[in-house]
């Protein structure tokens, strides 16, 4: 539809951005903190360890000053399981419990809404040995895990996520440095298993926040892609809504309804992999109610038919993957693309957010999306990222379609409110507003700069996103 009454954002829109701990904090096994799955992998080659990040542990105070110079109305972090909890169980690390606090009041002395994301990619070693979260009792885990949480922060903490991307950890965990599958023998058993004990402990931890912290909200935070069939071929179409259940109605249809997926569930019998339901799950899984959906989005996905002789593969968190007689990755000749190979689609975008709400109705709140890209430094101390403009600019004039239709949007985070390590091309594929200043390899003096994109939103958020120039 072509729009030309166009609406305004509400007022109480919640512009900021997004980083999570692992990526971003650095001091990963100081001050108390315990190993997480993050800590222990084997970085990808060419990209630095986990050790410093941007640092954000050590200059949380002057980046939470730099985001509140750019008007942010809430800014989205993560906290490091490990670092409450440094064995995921058992014992808590006081200055852990101190250090989220003080970054959540430091975000209040600017007004600045604390978004907290409860489990982002990071698993406690300690638990992973034991057999994460195939086991049943990881659901326990995290449930004390997130009493902690609500205990000392719902004082003053509104809004909640529960697991960043569980689609990607059941995906793409071996990407994201999350899942080890030597030895298995049907993988889709154990990823779809484990999935089973997310999703029954975020539908705990969801009806627990609205127990014990009245007036909070929280929702889930998957990577949704809307997936295009390839050609209006009608076995395309199927494939596409094949790869549609699997990549996204499965989480959300679970969080939002609290039922399994019926193609989903199809494709796991198919597999031998249906997950072991205990009696009372599914009473579990239906207590649990999302106020909103929280959702990280890149780009849309493409795919075709796919016979069933097909060789399967796995992509990333982008798509690239080929189940048989599912669907098979297709690349589509419509779109551009980053430097790093990842589609651009900010039509895909309002498409994305259309079926979302169309399926569910529930306010809906961007946790991720952006740009990840070689930034430069010049020698006058400049970040000249008009491409990220340019790829948030597209992004943004889509939201504030989508809400001229009638869309219930909240809010916009994009990725990242600062330079950190992305999940496995190192510190060199930059996304934030804030430059840091180190390499790979050399942390030089890790001061902060301003990007271009830094005035620019500034700017979007003061207009609350009428000057998007
Ligand atoms: C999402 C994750 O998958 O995308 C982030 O939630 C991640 O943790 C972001 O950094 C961008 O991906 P990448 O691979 O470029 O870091």
């Amino acid at each position: 539809m072509i729009i030309t009454k166009s609406k305004k954002l509400p007022e109480n829109f919640l512009w900021g951005a997004s980083t999570s701990a692992y990526q971003v904090e650095g001091a990963n096994l100081t001050h108390g903190k315990g190993p997480s799955v993050q800590d222990v992998k084997t970085v990808p080659e060419g990209t630095s360890e986990l050790d410093v990040c941007a640092d954000f542990y050590h200059h949380y105070k002057e980046d939470i000053a730099l985001m509140a110079e750019m008007g942010f109305k809430t800014f989205r972090f993560s906290v490091a399981w490990t670092r409450i909890l440094p064995k995921g169980f058992g014992e808590i690390n006081q200055e852990g419990i101190d250090f989220y606090s003080d970054v959540i009041d430091e975000c209040l002395k600017y007004n600045i809404e604390p978004l907290v994301t409860m489990f982002h990619f990071d698993l406690p070693y300690e638990i992973e040995k034991k057999g994460g979260w195939s086991r049943r009792e990881s659901v326990d885990e995290f449930v004390n895990f997130a009493k902690i949480l609500f205990e000392n922060y719902g004082d003053r903490v509104k809004y909640w996520l529960t697991i960043n991307e569980q689609n990607m950890l059941t995906l793409v965990g071996d990407v994201i440095g999350t899942c080890n599958l030597s030895g298995v023998t049907n993988k889709y058993k154990k990823l779809y298993q484990e999935n089973h004990h997310m999703l029954l402990a975020q539908a705990k931890v969801m009806k627990l926040c609205h127990d014990m912290v009245p007036g909070a909200k929280i929702g889930p935070a998957p990577n949704i892609s809307l997936v295009y069939p390839a050609s209006c071929k009608p076995k395309d179409i199927l494939a596409a809504q094949n790869f549609n259940a699997i990549r996204n109605w499965l989480y959300l249809d679970m969080a939002v309804w609290g039922r399994y997926n019926n193609l989903v569930w199809k494709f796991l019998e198919e597999h031998d992999a249906l997950p072991d339901i205990e009696e009372g799950d599914m009473d579990i899984m239906a207590q649990g109610h999302p106020d909103f959906i929280g959702f990280n989005y890149y780009s849309t996905a493409t795919v075709e038919w796919n016979e069933a002789n097909a060789e399967a593969s796995s992509g990333d968190q982008q798509g690239g993957s080929c189940e048989p007689g599912v669907y098979k990755n297709f690349s589509n000749p419509n779109l551009l693309h980053t430097e790093f190979g990842w589609e651009i689609d900010p039509d895909g975008f309002r498409a994305t957010v259309r079926e979302m709400y169309s399926r569910y109705h529930l306010p809906m709140l961007v946790t991720e999306n952006g740009l990840g890209a070689y930034d430069k430094l010049t020698e006058d101390g400049k970040i000249h990222d008009d491409y990220r403009i340019e790829y948030l600019r597209r992004h943004i004039e889509q939201i504030k379609l989508a809400v001229s239709e009638g869309v219930d949007m909240m809010g916009y985070c994009p990725w990242s409110a600062i330079d950190l390590i992305s999940t496995h091309e190192g510190i060199v594929k930059r996304y934030g507003f804030i430059y840091v200043n180190r390499d790979e390899f050399d942390l030089k003096d890790m001061a902060r700069y301003r990007k271009d994109s830094f005035y620019w939103y500034k700017k979007v958020i003061a207009t609350n996103g009428e000057d998007l120039g």
